[in-house]
């Protein structure tokens, strides 16, 4: 079913992972797509290219704002409109509190606080103009259990998707007072299945499949999640199915922050 045919999408940290798998899922149900990160994009372009999906990639860095209004321009000249933005580029260290820096602080919270905020504040010209008559616009941010329950030695990680969960209530509050037909919602994975998640699996001790093991029975559902898993619920929130939906937290962890 294309339910998303003839919306316009725009995705962050979309080269690799979660935003990658993000792209082809919209991509598949119709979406065209503008995709976005500071790492090379060639690869998900031309996959989906290949598949018949209409996408275009440009560098951008979430913490530059004249990266977001070159992007916007070029969203706007190219497509002339946005329907749905997914803040998703986002980073992540492992790091004691003990021995976590300043510089660390500033990076997290710039990539992943600032960037979402820069972001939303790009797209409001465009996606402003979505009428009362039309499906609503949706603006999707990645966040993180972490930001529900405390994640030992990822404290600034947490604060900065804490931040980004109370980033995204103002705004669902906010944007359809200002007389805007945006919705705005956050995911909240667990671990998932991606270049991040190596880091994250430093934590524990073991071979490779020891670390992996000891994460996965902290799953009641007994796996991490898989990207699929994660876009599956982007595209729910991004999708006119969730056009009553807004300013909630979707949590994607197979039970893990239920216990
Ligand atoms: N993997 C997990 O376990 C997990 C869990 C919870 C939440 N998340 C969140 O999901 C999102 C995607 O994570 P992922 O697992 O795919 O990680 P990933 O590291 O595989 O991908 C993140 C992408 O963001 C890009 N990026 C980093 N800094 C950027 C910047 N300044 N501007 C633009 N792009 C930038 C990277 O180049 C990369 O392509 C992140 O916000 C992350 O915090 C991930």
């Amino acid at each position: 079913m294309d339910q998303l045919a003839g919306k316009v999408a725009m995705v962050t940290g979309a080269a690799r992972g979660i935003g990658a798998e993000v792209a082809r899922t919209l991509g598949r149900v119709g979406a065209s797509l503008m995709l976005c990160d500071v790492i090379d994009g060639a690869d998900i372009l031309g996959e989906l290219a290949a598949a018949g999906i209409n996408a275009r990639f440009r560098s951008l860095d979430v913490r530059r704002a004249d990266d977001w209004a070159a992007a916007m321009a070029e969203v706007d000249e190219m497509f002339g409109r946005l329907d749905i933005l997914v803040n998703n580029a986002g980073v992540f260290i492992v790091r004691p509190i003990e021995q976590s820096t300043e510089e660390d602080y500033q990076f997290q919270m710039d990539v992943n606080l600032k960037g979402v905020f820069l972001g939303t504040k790009a797209a409001l010209p465009l996606m402003k103009r979505i009428t009362r008559e039309q499906d609503s616009g949706s603006i999707v941010n990645l966040s993180s259990v972490a930001a529900l329950v405390g994640s030992a030695n990822a404290a600034l990680y947490g604060a900065s998707k804490g931040a980004v969960r109370a980033f995204t209530k103002a705004a669902a509050i906010e944007l359809p007072g200002a007389g805007y037909n945006i919705r705005c919602n956050s995911v909240h994975p667990g671990m998932v299945d991606t270049a991040m998640a190596v880091t994250a699996l430093d934590r524990f001790s073991g071979t490779d499949a020891e670390k992996r093991a000891t994460v996965a029975a902290r799953y009641p559902l007994g796996r991490v999640a898989q990207p699929a898993d994660i876009a599956a619920a982007v595209l729910y929130l991004a999708s006119p199915a969730a056009g009553f939906v807004t300013g909630t937290e979707l949590v994607v962890d197979g039970g893990m922050s239920a216990q």
